[in-house]
Order: C-alpha cells, then structure tokens, then sequence
C-alpha cells in the first residue's frame, strides 16, 4: 500500500487490508514515495478513524518505497495516480510495472479515480477514506 507520505493513506490500507487477510497467507506491508515521515507514526487523525472502526495502526512506522519492494510484493496498489507515476519511474521492467495498481481501480476499472489526499482537511475526509479503502480491500481480498 503506496501513498505520498506513508502517514495518512496507505497506514489505514495496510491496517484494514491485514485484518480482512490471513498473515499466514499474505505479507501487507506500507510505504510512502516522499521520505518525510520516515520512523514515524501514522497521522493522529489516520490512527483515529481506524480506532473508531476496532482496528489499531499504532506499531506502524513510516517509511520510503524503495527498488527492493518490487521484490518483495507481488502487488503493489497505490492511492493516487502521482502515487502511480512515482513507483512507476522506479520499475526496472515491464515485470516491475504490472506489479503496480491504482487501488480504487478495484471498484471503478480503468476510470482513474484516485484516493483524495486527507493530510489538509477535516476529520471527514479521513472516514470517506477509510470507506473507499475499506471497499476496495473487501474485493482485493475476494478476487485473490
Ligand atoms: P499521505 O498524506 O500521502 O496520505 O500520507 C500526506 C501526508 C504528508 C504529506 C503529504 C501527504 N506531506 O507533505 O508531509
């Protein structure tokens, strides 16, 4: 789960992506394309909406995507198409490019439709967020 800063997005993904999987099954893991918030905490208003809904991302710690991570996932879902853009001028191949998907492409194929970025609104874009994501990680875990 891919997202700019790794502390408001794609931390609610990965939290409401490992509770619908089985971590015998599956590694979900997060990262940010930016490095700002390398070694910190999710957003207080990220680790709010997912308490109210029973799931708790405080262990998470931010980090930067990185080369290895192609390795290392076999899917590599992103919140936005700038998200999309920067993962992809990483790719080494075309292998590296397929492994890369627009996560709202889960529930509105080829429409481009991108997760809206909460970090400079309320606390409402944070629970339309973790609808969308909540969504859109039901039916990747129904299609894998
Ligand atoms: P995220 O939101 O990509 O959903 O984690 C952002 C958080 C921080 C910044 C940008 C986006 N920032 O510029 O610090």
């Amino acid at each position: 789960m891919v997202c700019l800063g790794n502390i408001c997005r794609s931390p609610i993904a990965e939290g409401i992506l490992k509770s619908k999987i089985n971590s015998n099954k599956a590694v979900v893991d997060s990262a940010g394309t930016g490095h700002w918030h390398i070694g910190n905490k999710p957003d207080p208003r990220s680790i709010e909406v997912a308490k109210k809904h029973q799931l708790d991302i405080t262990n998470q710690r931010g980090r930067q995507f990185s080369i290895q991570d192609f390795d290392s996932f076999d899917y590599i879902f992103v919140m936005d198409t700038s998200n999309k853009e920067n993962v992809l001028s990483l790719a080494r191949n075309d292998s590296d490019k397929e492994k890369v998907h627009l996560i709202l492409d889960e529930l509105f194929p080829n429409e481009n439709v991108d997760v809206p970025d909460p970090y400079y609104g309320g606390g409402q874009g944070f629970e339309d967020v973790y609808q969308m994501l909540d969504e859109a990680c039901e039916s990747i875990v129904n299609r894998l």
